[in-house]
């Protein structure tokens, strides 16, 4: 239970028969000024109902609101003040941080329901994108926050497996391709090949006849073209997971979207019993003039499906075998209007559950403020990216720490725990400029300094001869300032999953490690006194919570750096 919500039971008791204990909450302020107290009720709220004014009401009911965790409560106009007890308020929160430990902000209305998460989502034969790079951390990180919050997260890898562009890849890999480079260089070869089809297409468009043959082949069934496509597949699977392997992270399920080969048919026959498929220059679409937007297609003349029908068709499979309560879809915001049209035929089709949906759009990342590009040859390589930044935080180690032990490890941890902290630490929808010397930094609002204070702070436990685990409480305003953030880790978490939204979290942290390191630098720690054992007792609950923070983002925080 976090402090406002103690003083609304406190006052609920005496307002039972006229606001419930949920409307006392909302209305519960913090006063303006900190001389009024650290938490507020106003009373007009009240007035119409008890006929008095709200003044006269704050009157009466202050002194009936009483308990050991309150200093005292006062009445000062409409409002009725509470000054919260520090000292008895910071043991009960350090207490339980530390009997909790990483359980401290777990909540459990998520009653075990199932959340299917489709992110990363990566295209086969193409390099792994900076926008696939963002889904994958903000979907990741969200898995852990469901799960934090008592939901069963279900991880899906819908793979850009299926579609016409891998007519095009057969066609030019017959025609150019070459085994042994494929097998090298599996992405940047499959990318060449694809770039020249499209070269060499504009000047012979019987290319293009040639490669819808050949994915109409692929949907058929053909052995040759279903060789060929198995064998892109897989490597690009290996590949990708070197990357999710370095990131930590992984997936209950990489159906993608050739997955929805065989089980599309339905989909189409359920949509034609429902009358819902209009015929449209040959090809086969869902109206949806009535919400204003343009028809979603499901067919085409020749008779190819696509990523629509293999989204729609993954939805009804998803909901069949899963049984989810939501199902979040972490996707860049270009995709908005697919999502709403999808998400309207699912409507359309009568399925309750089609507003459990819900899209979880994404900005960019640039470089020097333009959109980074794959296309035209000029790859940037995530890996290679990934490899700089952990070299970059080695160097750095190496000159803060040079006598380090296992300055591999810990380089990987902090150079990748940049590059993902970088990316939550804004509101998703904001594009992003992508400077590995920025998100490297020990100082300022990244992740190495989130991680370097939590180092810090497990460096005094190290020194400490005392547990820290008996704790009396603190009351002091230095240690108050930290008290008062750890208690609003529970609801922070909770707002972070209220919005989909990671960032809620790593501001979060951010102000920890800022009040943490303020009151480091003000108050002596170790100085042996009364109080001793408590200060270690909040440095440990700040270790606590700084590191489980840091795992709801996927972001490691090792012990010394
Ligand atoms: N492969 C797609 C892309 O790279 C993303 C897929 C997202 N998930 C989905 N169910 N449509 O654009």
């Amino acid at each position: 239970m976090n402090v406002i919500q103690m003083y609304a039971e406190a006052l609920s008791k005496q307002l039972q028969a006229v606001l419930s204990f949920e409307e006392v909450i909302k209305l519960i302020e913090k006063p303006k000024f900190q001389e009024q107290g650290d938490l507020a009720f106003p009373c007009f709220a009240l007035a119409k109902h008890l006929r008095k004014s709200p003044a006269v009401i704050a009157q009466e009911m202050a002194p009936l609101i009483q308990d050991s965790l309150f200093e005292k409560v006062v009445a000062e106009g409409p409002y009725v003040n509470c000054f919260l007890n520090k000292q008895e308020i910071s043991k009960y929160i350090l207490q339980t941080i530390l009997a909790k430990e990483s359980n401290y902000g777990s909540h459990s209305f998520g009653q075990g329901a199932t959340i299917t998460i489709d992110f990363s989502s990566p295209n086969i034969a193409k390099p792994f994108s900076m926008g696939h790079l963002r889904s994958t951390v903000i979907g990741n990180s969200l898995a852990k926050i469901v799960e934090k919050c008592g939901y069963q997260p279900l991880r899906i890898n819908h793979l850009g497996d299926w579609g016409t562009q891998f007519g095009k890849l057969i066609v030019a890999y017959k025609l150019w391709g070459n085994d042994e480079a494929v097998r090298k260089n599996p992405i940047t070869e499959l990318l060449q090949l694809y770039v020249r089809f499209h070269d060499e297409a504009q000047t012979n468009p019987q290319l293009e006849a040639e490669a819808r043959m050949w994915f109409k082949l692929l949907e058929e069934g053909n052995e040759e073209a279903l060789n060929l496509w198995r064998w892109f597949r897989e490597e690009s699977l290996k590949e990708f997971s070197r990357i999710y392997s370095l990131l930590d992270v992984e997936f209950d399920s990489f159906n993608g979207e050739a997955f929805y080969n065989d089980k599309m048919e339905t989909t189409v026959e359920l949509l034609n019993k429902k009358n819902l498929l209009t015929p449209s220059q040959g090809a086969k679409v869902v109206d949806l003039s009535e919400q204003n937007l343009p028809p979603c297609l499901i067919k085409k003349s020749d008779g190819a499906t696509l990523y629509a029908t293999r989204d729609v068709t993954a939805a009804i499979y998803r909901q069949d075998n899963y049984h989810f309560a939501k199902a979040i879809y972490v996707v860049g915001h270009e995709q908005s209007l697919h999502f709403k049209q999808i998400f309207l035929v699912l409507e359309k089709m009568g399925y309750q559950w089609a507003n459990d949906m819900v899209h979880v759009p994404f900005g960019f990342i640039l470089k020097d403020g333009k959109k980074m590009s794959t296309r035209k040859g000029k790859i940037v390589l995530l890996e290679n990216v990934m490899k700089e930044a952990i070299e970059l935080a080695k160097q750095n180690i190496e000159q803060k720490n040079p006598s380090l032990d296992n300055k591999d490890e810990i380089s990987k941890m902090v150079g990748l725990g940049a590059i993902i902290f970088h990316d939550l630490k804004n509101e998703r929808l904001n594009n992003i400029e992508f400077s590995l010397e920025e998100m490297l930094k020990f100082e300022g609002t990244t992740g190495p300094y989130v991680q370097y204070t939590h180092a810090r702070g497990c460096s005094i436990l190290r020194k400490a001869k005392v547990s820290g685990e008996i704790t009396n409480g603190l009351s002091d305003s230095q240690s108050w300032s930290v008290v008062k953030l750890l208690m609003d880790f529970p609801a922070t978490i909770q707002r972070s999953m209220q919005q989909y939204e990671p960032s809620v979290i790593a501001k979060y942290v951010i102000e920890l490690s800022q009040e943490f390191n303020k009151y480091y630098s003000h108050v002596k720690v170790l100085h042996v006194d009364e109080e001793m054992n408590d200060r270690i007792a909040l440095v440990r609950s700040v270790t606590i919570v700084l590191k489980e923070g840091l795992r709801l983002l996927g972001v490691k925080a090792p012990e010394e750096m």
